[in-house]
């Protein structure tokens, strides 16, 4: 697997979006600094060399649904924290918790057009961080304080990319093995959640995640079937 570390670089993502066409597909690239680093719904993912690994991993004409790569990514990053021997569990659809706080945040896009379809999977992790904002610091962590140990940044992103190479693989036979994977690794599966869908304020519990990633929230009204960026989940930090 091809390589690319940027000491300085706007974002892994916007370098692997623009570079697309002289990229090896499945090549990752980290940077130890993103000067315009991003995050979900527009959000500024924040800079901080050293302690936060900043990684993009390219995917030319990917052979599985988008979804299915973010949960993929979701689940490769809990199972390398197991092997740190740390719980970790996913907050639907791929926010990495410990003790319900937030490790790490996944950032997907894509091309789908004919002859330009890639998927960028980029990831950050918080991994050697001794603190955070005052204003963040209820619902952000790292591994340095779950597990007392720092960690070797560039390490962290080979485990990562070799956990989902793995998975990647395995999902073309074996996709449902790894779903029931992600739903035992899953915080919010069979728990009453809160919720905003079109405009209201709903309460539900979980009862399934399915392959294409989406959930059934049983209401006291409704069943609903819930695709990925049609709620927000109240209950959980973000
Ligand atoms: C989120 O939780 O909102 C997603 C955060 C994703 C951040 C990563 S860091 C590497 C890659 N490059 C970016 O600009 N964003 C993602």
């Amino acid at each position: 697997m091809k390589h690319f570390h940027f000491e300085t670089i706007t974002s892994t993502n916007d370098y692997c979006k623009q570079n697309y066409l002289n990229l090896p597909s499945l090549c990752y690239v980290t940077a130890t600094h993103q000067t315009q680093g991003r995050g979900r719904n527009q959000r500024v993912w924040i800079d901080q060399p050293h302690n936060v690994l900043a990684l993009s991993i390219l995917i030319k004409n990917p052979s599985l649904p988008f979804e299915q790569y973010s949960m993929l990514i979701a689940l490769s990053m809990v199972q390398i924290l197991k092997k740190l021997a740390i719980d970790a569990s996913i907050k639907w659809p791929n926010d990495v918790l410990i003790n319900y706080k937030k490790v790490s945040g996944i950032l997907l896009e894509g091309s789908h057009l004919e002859n330009q379809s890639y998927i960028v999977i980029g990831i950050g992790v918080n991994v050697n961080n001794v603190e955070f904002a005052p204003e963040i610091q209820h619902k952000a962590t790292s591994i340095f304080l779950q597990s007392k140990h720092t960690y070797d940044i560039q390490k962290i992103a080979k485990m990562l990319v070799k956990q989902f190479y793995k998975n990647i693989k395995k999902s073309r036979h074996h996709f449902a093995d790894l779903l029931l994977l992600y739903k035992q690794s899953s915080c919010v599966l069979n728990q009453t959640i809160q919720f905003e869908y079109q405009n209201q304020l709903e309460t539900g519990k979980v009862m399934d995640i399915l392959q294409d990633g989406s959930l059934i929230i049983q209401t006291d009204k409704k069943q609903l079937n819930i695709n990925y960026g049609e709620i927000t989940l109240l209950n959980y930090y973000s």
